[in-house]
């Protein structure tokens, strides 16, 4: 299948590629910028291996959108600004506008106009947010694809990914620890994302037209080892005593490391992503203290940068 993506050169779209091309599918990179991936280069075993495509463009203008969409089976609209723009005020209310609400637009209006039926739109656990910059888009977004859904009988899943800048996002996190120190306040990692795109990706192109005229809104969360219960009746037995429960042999190295322990982070429902996708998160606060044991403060991907 081939794949677009729109924004395929940020940290997401990047990931993607990778996952697509090991199951054998073309991913399509629509974007400003090059992706820097290896995949793009042409294999020098002379294996007939599928490569990641590149168009540069933008969503912003139609007449380089609408050549880009021929011969594309399903598209994954990820190119937004987003939460981090906002609070950093990088970005305008214009320019939020222009890219998260028009582009989505033109996203959809272009589909629909080259009779694309599948889509994925990334959109996020910020619609909470609706009177902010970036939720506001965000819920217009969603209500360009709900709209896209039934007029033009798309079957369309809208993702809703929490935060899930990675830690080798220089810009964002200057090291492994402040990314740490941010995930265990309740997080999702970058490739539990993925995989919520690419179980979406499986899920349409086993149910056509399933979504037709009802489109689905999908939470994406990471992994916890914490139940409901445990949040509830959080460090009842003294401070610190849930993270205990679970993680005892691993206190000394998480306060060493500066993470706080009686911390409680806030997760969230997503049971219909797990019913409907077979979501199964698998980062979680074990792992990320598994990787500070092993790799100290520098973290698993201190020679990774994006
Ligand atoms: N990163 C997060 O924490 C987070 C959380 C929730 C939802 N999201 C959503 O995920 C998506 C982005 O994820 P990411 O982390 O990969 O972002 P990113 O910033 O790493 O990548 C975005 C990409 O979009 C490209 N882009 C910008 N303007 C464009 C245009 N006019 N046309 C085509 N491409 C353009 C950029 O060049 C960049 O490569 C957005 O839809 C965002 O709202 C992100």
């Amino acid at each position: 299948m081939k794949v677009l993506l729109t924004g395929g050169s940020g940290d997401l779209g990047q990931m993607l590629c990778s996952s697509l091309t090991g199951m054998g599918h073309t991913p399509v990179v629509f974007d400003l910028r090059k992706p820097t991936l290896k995949t793009l280069e042409p294999a020098k075993n002379g294996l007939n291996v599928p490569k990641v495509e590149f168009i540069k463009g933008s969503i912003e203008k139609r007449e380089e959108l609408k050549p880009a969409l021929e011969g594309i089976d399903i598209i994954v609209h990820i190119a937004a600004w987003h939460g981090i723009h906002e609070f950093r005020q990088e970005k305008t209310v214009y320019e939020f506008f222009d890219l998260n609400v028009s582009g989505t637009f033109n996203v959809f209006q272009a589909a629909a106009e080259a009779n694309i039926k599948d889509i994925i739109f990334i959109s996020s656990s910020s619609i909470e947010e609706r009177f902010a910059i970036y939720g506001h888009s965000k819920v217009l977004g969603e209500e360009i694809a709900r709209a896209y859904a039934h007029r033009h009988e798309m079957n369309v899943i809208t993702l809703r990914p929490r935060a899930f800048i990675p830690p080798w996002n220089s810009k964002i996190y200057s090291n492994f620890i402040e990314w740490a120190k941010w995930f265990s306040r309740g997080a999702v990692h970058i490739s539990d994302v993925a995989q919520a795109v690419i179980k979406s990706i499986e899920f349409l192109s086993l149910n056509t037209d399933r979504l037709k005229y009802n489109p689905v809104f999908l939470t994406v969360d990471g992994a916890y080892q914490y139940s409901d219960e445990d949040l509830a009746a959080w460090d009842l037995d003294g401070a610190g005593s849930s993270f205990r429960k679970y993680y005892n042999q691993f206190y000394d190295l998480a306060v060493e490391m500066g993470l706080d322990p009686t911390l409680k982070p806030k997760k969230l429902d997503i049971s219909e992503t797990s019913a409907l996708l077979n979501y199964r998160p698998l980062y979680s606060m074990k792992t990320l203290l598994l990787e500070l044991k092993m790799y100290g403060s520098a973290g698993p991907y201190a020679d990774r940068k994006s």
